[in-house]
């Protein structure tokens, strides 16, 4: 098992370990028997996730005499509201759970995002631990403390800052994902190496060409790389006012791509092409040579996210969810642009016609 610390102040009292190894529940109970975070524990998971894996994470952590309880809340993004984060504090509510309870976030980004949430409220707030069952959630949405809810207005609108007194992952659990939630999580993998590692981009276009992407020593090495960048960026900026914002690489467009297609892209190739395309206007803007726009193209390819704009999507729909988001960000989008891979920065003044340019050239 490999060990990530994320060092949040110099009291050390927000900071926590990132676990990370294959089979490492009954390691995880004995972490927790020993930590004192908590007298008793509630697993909050989707209805998906409890009916693989459930019964057999409560059992681990039985075996090492913790106090366990289980609840369950629909799976998806549609139950990521305000709703269900009533429905598992009355849940709470009715089990007694009281200030001497942690939360534990079994599942993907959603149930991350919406326990997280949960416990920061709760009476106060009360500790949660990330268990990411998604390789997206393992490598982005279990660490920095991000927290929220959607609502009617829109994605995370509703949200906290609550860190984890633990992420344990256990990259076992992604053996049941299915291939779309995986290569989604891949897309994050390369945001990472595009922006900080261009040897995890290689690391993960060998892997590809040689055909073992889900062999699990190459998932704990990547998982470790990626969760050293992102923790690098949160120790930075834990609060998300200005060098976390480089994680949005490939997110601008590909956010405005996941809803002009009406979700029919998922989020992982949605923020492949918007990669694609922020390596295009890098390119146009004459800061990244043509070669390593090339080389990020290649690894995508590799790992069978598409990558040009289905031919179907409107380059005006998707320059109108751009303006939106201008609107909400002050009169100009930053777009996280790179001048080499490893070499990123935001720029807040690319110019309407080069953005349509791009989107443009990339339509199949
Ligand atoms: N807090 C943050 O910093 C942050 C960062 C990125 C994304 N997010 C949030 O994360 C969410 C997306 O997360 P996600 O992609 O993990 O989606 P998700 O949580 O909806 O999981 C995707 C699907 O996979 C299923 N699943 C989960 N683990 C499984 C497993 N091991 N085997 C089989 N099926 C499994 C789930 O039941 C669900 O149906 C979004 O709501 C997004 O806003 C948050
Ligand atoms: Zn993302």
């Amino acid at each position: 098992m490999k060990t990530v610390k994320v060092n949040l102040d110099r009291l050390a009292a927000n900071s926590y370990e990132i676990h990370i190894g294959e089979e490492i529940l009954d390691r995880m109970g004995m972490i927790l028997a020993r930590s004192g975070w908590a007298q008793r524990y509630v697993i909050v998971t989707d209805n998906h996730v409890d009916a693989l894996h459930g019964e057999r994470v409560q059992d681990a952590l039985g075996k090492a005499d913790l106090r366990v309880d289980r609840i369950t809340v629909p799976s998806g993004e549609a139950a990521k509201g305000m709703q269900t984060v009533l429905d598992i504090t009355e849940r709470l509510t009715g089990l007694g759970a009281d200030r001497q309870t942690a939360l534990i976030a079994l599942g993907g980004g959603v149930i991350g995002d919406l326990t997280g949430f949960a416990a920061s409220i709760y009476m106060r707030g009360i500790p949660v631990i990330q268990v990411p069952t998604t390789l997206l959630a393992q490598v982005d949405s279990s660490i920095g403390g991000k927290t929220g809810v959607d609502t009617a207005a829109g994605k995370n609108l509703l949200g906290t800052f609550h860190q984890p007194k633990g992420v344990f992952i256990d990259v076992a659990f992604l053996r049941t994902l299915p291939d779309e939630q995986f290569r989604s999580g891949l897309a994050e993998l390369i945001k990472y190496g595009v922006i900080e590692s261009p040897e995890l981009l290689d690391d993960i276009e060998t892997a590809a060409a040689d055909g073992c992407l889900a062999d699990h020593t190459f998932l704990e090495r990547i998982i470790e790389a990626a969760c050293r960048i992102k923790k690098g960026l949160v120790e930075l900026d834990e609060r998300d006012q200005g060098l976390r914002r480089i994680l949005n690489f490939g997110h601008t467009i590909g956010h405005a791509l996941e809803a002009a297609s009406g979700y029919a892209l998922s989020h992982g190739e949605s923020v492949a092409i918007g990669m694609i395309a922020a390596a295009d206007l890098s390119e146009r803007l004459h800061y990244l040579p043509a070669g390593e726009r090339k080389r990020i193209e290649s690894v995508i390819r590799a790992v069978g996210l598409p990558d040009r704009i289905p031919g179907n999507l409107d380059p005006d729909e998707i320059l109108s969810r751009l303006a939106n988001d201008k609107k909400k960000e002050g009169d100009a989008i930053h777009f996280v642009l790179i001048k080499k891979r490893g070499l990123p920065f935001l720029n807040g003044r690319v110019p309407d016609g080069i953005v349509r340019e791009t989107l443009k050239g990339l339509r199949k």
